[in-house]
């Protein structure tokens, strides 16, 4: 199969279009034909070795956690699926090797879920990892319709879930990001702020009784989190971890096709989106990393396989 492999921990420069034998399919395990496979930043902070204390790699590593696709193979005993369902996962496993940038991917079912009718290929491809992170951080942090919401990175891959699950949850959503995006995060249920010098008066003046929940997609704002908490608040990170020296959770998700399902649903419903910004073919996956990389991605990037 085709597939896009590193052999050495590197930028964008060591990814080669290669040709590797099918994944192996453990019982437990599909093989899925891949239609679409989304870009996170942890695919390229991975290939740069940013995560070697964590996690063993295995080369060629063919990197992506994100996927959409028909099932091709059942692995022994799967009865929950059938060849031709058309799935989708945050298919990571415990460690880097047969990752989505390919034209086969095996996932292990407790990882998979069935692709909404309401998503595209590449829609439903950009939901798992990102819709997954915000979706787990909120309930972790029991989020409810009682909450005012802060959600630092609003428009983000991850941000923009966050803002649109927690106005479905019914909270008030207040949102950080640049002003070319304030009109599209409006839309998504939030009040827009722009960060950076005065983020606090502005969410102050926004919510003069602080927040009860803040949601942090970005890192790097403990500060204003601190500063904006209502007393008894809650707050987590996904992207940095000097919150748990702080009352917060340092959050890492993990893969469920229970709680995907749900996020299907919602989609379904109507009562989430999935914005893709852009999309590339796979033997383009390096310049999808290198517009990640430049971090102002308003939704998700895209591979078609
Ligand atoms: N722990 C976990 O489980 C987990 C899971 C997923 C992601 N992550 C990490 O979480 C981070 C976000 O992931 P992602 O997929 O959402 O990335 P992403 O889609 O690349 O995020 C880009 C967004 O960040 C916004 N942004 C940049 N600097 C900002 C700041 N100072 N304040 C507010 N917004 C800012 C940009 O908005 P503007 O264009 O408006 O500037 C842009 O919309 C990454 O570091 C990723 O590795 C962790």
């Amino acid at each position: 199969m085709r597939a896009m492999a590193y052999e050495t921990y590197g930028g964008t420069e060591v990814l080669r279009e290669t040709r590797l034998p099918l994944p192996k399919v453990a019982p437990g395990e599909v093989l899925v034909k891949v239609r679409c496979a989304a870009v996170n930043p942890v695919d390229w902070k991975i290939m740069a070795g940013g995560l070697d204390s964590l996690m063993d790699v295995v080369y060629p590593a063919v990197p992506g956690w994100d996927v959409s696709g028909t099932v091709e193979r059942l692995g022994i005993d799967v009865p929950e699926f059938a060849v031709g369902d058309e799935v989708m996962a945050y298919a990571r496993k415990d460690y880097v090797h047969g990752g989505t940038f390919a034209e086969y991917v095996s996932v292990p079912v407790r990882a998979l879920a069935a692709k909404p009718a309401s998503l595209n290929w590449a829609q439903a491809a950009g939901l798992p990892l990102a819709g997954l992170t915000a979706h787990q951080l909120l309930t972790r942090l029991d989020t409810s319709a009682d909450d005012t919401v802060l959600v630092h990175g609003a428009a983000g891959g991850v941000g923009s879930f966050g803002v649109q699950l927690a106005h479905a949850l019914g909270a008030r959503v207040i949102g950080t990001a640049s002003p070319r995006n304030h009109d599209r995060l409006r839309g998504l249920g939030c009040e827009p702020v722009t960060y950076g010098d005065g983020l606090t008066e502005r969410v102050r003046a926004l919510a003069p009784d602080g927040v009860t929940v803040v949601a942090d997609f970005v890192g790097g704002v403990l500060e204003t989190t601190l500063a904006v908490l209502a007393e008894g608040g809650r707050h987590a990170s996904i992207a940095d971890h000097a919150v748990l020296g702080a009352g917060g959770q340092w959050m890492w998700v993990r893969p469920s096709g229970e709680d995907l399902e749900a996020l299907g649903r919602l989609s379904d419903e109507g009562r989430l989106s999935v914005d893709v910004a852009a999309t590339f073919p796979l033997s383009e996956l390096g310049a999808a990393f290198e517009l990640s990389q430049e971090g102002h991605t308003a939704g998700k990037i895209v591979i078609e396989i």
